[in-house]
């Protein structure tokens, strides 16, 4: 999958990320973190200069070397509830953003387009064996608070006590046929491979820890650690000379950079939720996920180091689609098996 990748440099911070980090981590593999002053330059032509070529704008992503296969595994086809855990600190006005994020995948038509219902559409396309796509109701099935029981250090081992205790404790249920459990980690805290390596990730339990296996995910706040990478582009790295960061709908940069990894990691567990669904590449112990391929990319004309044409609202704040309650969100493309390209709701045509 990386072959398509612009910068050699990238293509070395793959492979070197790839082998220690274990699957299914959403990371912004296109954003250079420590480029020579070379490597800077070369990306920032690139950003300012996407490639102009009228007949290419449509097949954001797309690369002949990307063969998205399915692998004779589960999808999520039966109504997906996520049940939350809000592990550390957070806010009512923090918690209302994401919870409202998750309550608009399910969205019908009678909204402002381009929707959060309608990105979800290109998750949509995904079957299993039996051709029952995944379903298009998703909803917050519960929901838990964790002051900080493991302290302000997680890894991806001690993620899955944090889980089990609040099934332990009876704050979240056993939820084994379509249900997600998504912890998500205030700024102070820090994860094994945050920011290095990592934004968010997706695994699923294990019965020796949990009891059961279960599909999850981790996604931190980034605002603290690393803004400038993940929640680019609403603060972005030293290096981008003359480039402003772009304005969060929700005015949190933190928050409005969580968005977009947490639509990345539930597309994807919703298509390759016990890793032997969906994705690309022979190794499934990094495999290239539905939302993976997409990474950076936000509008039409989007791809290299350009994220595409988005939309700004009357405040200056970019995003590219509406949720319920009259929020705006930016959420990254997905990979869209009918066409093979990366696919969203803001599409130009
Ligand atoms: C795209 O290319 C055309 C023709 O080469 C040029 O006139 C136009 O300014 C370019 N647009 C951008 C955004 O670079
Ligand atoms: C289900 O998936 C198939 C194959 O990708 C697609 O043609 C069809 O439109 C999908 N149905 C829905 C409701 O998304
Ligand atoms: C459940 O356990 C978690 C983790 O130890 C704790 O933070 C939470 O407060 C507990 N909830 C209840 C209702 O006991």
């Amino acid at each position: 999958m990386a072959t398509f990748m612009p910068l050699p440099s990238m293509l070395v911070a793959f492979i070197l990320f790839s082998a220690h980090a274990p699957s299914s981590q959403a990371y912004r593999i296109w954003l250079p973190q420590n480029p020579s002053p070379h490597e800077a330059a070369s990306f920032m032509q690139r950003h300012q200069h996407p490639h102009n070529d009228s007949g290419s704008k449509r097949f954001e992503g797309s690369s002949p070397f990307v063969h998205m296969q399915y692998h004779m595994g589960p999808v999520l086809t039966s109504s997906i509830r996520v049940y939350i855990i809000w592990y550390g600190r957070w806010t009512s006005t923090q918690k209302a953003t994401i919870r409202d994020f998750l309550r608009s995948f399910s969205m019908g038509p009678a909204h402002r387009r381009p929707t959060v219902g309608g990105w979800w559409n290109t998750v949509q396309l995904y079957t299993d064996q039996t051709g029952s796509n995944i379903s298009k109701s998703v909803m917050v099935a519960g929901e838990a608070y964790d002051h900080f029981s493991h302290g302000t250090i997680l890894s991806r081992m001690s993620v899955q006590e944090v889980i089990r205790d609040s099934i332990k404790n009876g704050s979240l249920v056993v939820d084994s046929n379509g249900g997600l459990y998504m912890v998500l980690t205030s700024k102070e805290v820090q994860m094994q491979d945050f920011c290095r390596a990592v934004c968010g990730f997706h695994y699923f339990t294990f019965p020796s820890i949990v009891g059961y296996t279960l599909p999850y995910a981790w996604i931190g706040n980034s605002a603290q650690q690393c803004p400038q990478f993940c929640a680019y582009p609403f603060a972005v790295p030293s290096y981008m000379i003359g480039f402003a960061p772009l304005k969060p709908p929700n005015r949190d940069v933190g928050v409005d950079g969580m968005i977009s990894v947490i639509g990345h990691e539930l597309a994807e567990l919703s298509s390759n939720p016990l890793i032997n669904a969906w994705y690309a590449g022979n190794d499934p112990s990094a495999p290239t996920e539905i939302a993976d391929l997409c990474e950076g990319i936000y509008g039409s004309g989007g791809g290299g180091s350009y994220m595409g044409s988005v939309l700004l609202d009357g405040s200056g704040a970019s995003y590219n689609m509406h949720g319920v309650k009259k929020r705006r969100y930016l959420v990254q493309w997905i990979w869209n098996p009918s066409v093979s390209y990366c696919t969203g709701p803001n599409a130009a045509d």
